[in-house]
């Protein structure tokens, strides 16, 4: 089951710049979460400290909370690299490691985190994954082929079973379709929609017609002026978002009037 993220009071810095002012957000577990603004305002920041990658960043950090079922990811005793094995990340660019197979991709994350499996399990593994990401039949017969060697459709299907393999409970997305055509960010749609049976997700995206088929909610970021931190200025229910906003500027953005 996905689990649920609050996050209360977040401040994101990069060094002493604010780049996110006082994100204030309720994710709910096992429904699809769209964060939507224009380019700047700090959708994909905010995104990365969901799993604690912001951090990877010399001099980045945070204050404030990100509560993962009401355990606060940024406590003292809390180890990155385990938020890590419950929130998975899918990036833009579909990012197969290129020197290896199907297989080892779709393993790749279970074998960074060291656990020792049988070869029966790797494959029971792999199919399940593969399964999951929509893929399987149409990699099983060429599992040791490059995973490079896919359709770009199929490598972000490819990346979505790598991280969905290490059995995470929430999955983030940034703009995982942005590099598809529109036949694969399809098979990416429909595959996110039957996912959240499984997995919490939360997914930037600059597609309004994206986010209004496959979210539930819906979060518009902002900024006020460039230099000025962006923010969380509407957060509500997809349909809200797209039909009825009660908030100005998200409407002019939806409407695409915005600027
Ligand atoms: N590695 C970094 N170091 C310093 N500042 C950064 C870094 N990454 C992002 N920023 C700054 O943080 C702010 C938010 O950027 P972010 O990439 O989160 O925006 P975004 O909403 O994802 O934009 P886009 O839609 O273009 O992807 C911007 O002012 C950006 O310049
Ligand atoms: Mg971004």
């Amino acid at each position: 089951m996905g689990q649920r993220i609050d996050v209360n009071h977040l401040n994101i810095y990069y060094g002493d710049f604010l780049a996110v002012e006082d994100v204030n957000l309720n994710i709910e577990p096992n429904k699809v979460t769209a964060f939507i603004g224009p380019s700047g305002c700090g959708k994909s920041t905010v995104l990365r400290t969901l799993d604690r990658m912001h951090e990877i960043i010399p001099g980045a950090h945070v204050k404030g909370e990100v509560l993962l079922e009401g355990r606060n990811l940024y406590a003292k005793d809390v180890d990155p690299v385990e938020v890590r094995r419950d929130v998975g990340m899918v990036f833009q660019r579909p990012n197969p490691f290129p020197t290896m197979s199907i297989r080892e991709n779709v393993l790749a994350g279970v074998r960074l985190n060291n656990r020792k499996i049988s070869k029966s399990d790797a494959d029971d593994l792999v199919e399940w994954a593969l399964r999951g990401a929509n893929l399987w039949n149409e990699v099983k017969d060429r599992l040791d082929n490059p995973g490079i060697g896919l359709s770009g459709g199929q490598q972000q299907r490819l990346c979505i079973a790598r991280a969905v393999a290490v059995h995470p409970q929430v999955l983030l997305m940034d703009e995982p379709c942005s590099a598809l055509d529109p036949i694969s960010t399809l098979a990416v749609e429909d595959l996110i929609n039957e996912l959240k049976n499984e997995y919490t997700i939360v997914i930037v995206t600059h597609n309004m017609q994206q986010a209004a088929r496959i979210a539930d909610y819906t979060g518009f970021f902002n900024l006020k002026a460039v230099g000025q931190p962006g923010h969380l200025e509407y957060f509500t229910d997809t349909a809200t978002m797209f039909n009825n906003p009660q908030n100005e500027e998200a409407e002019r953005y939806v409407s695409g009037r915005f600027g």
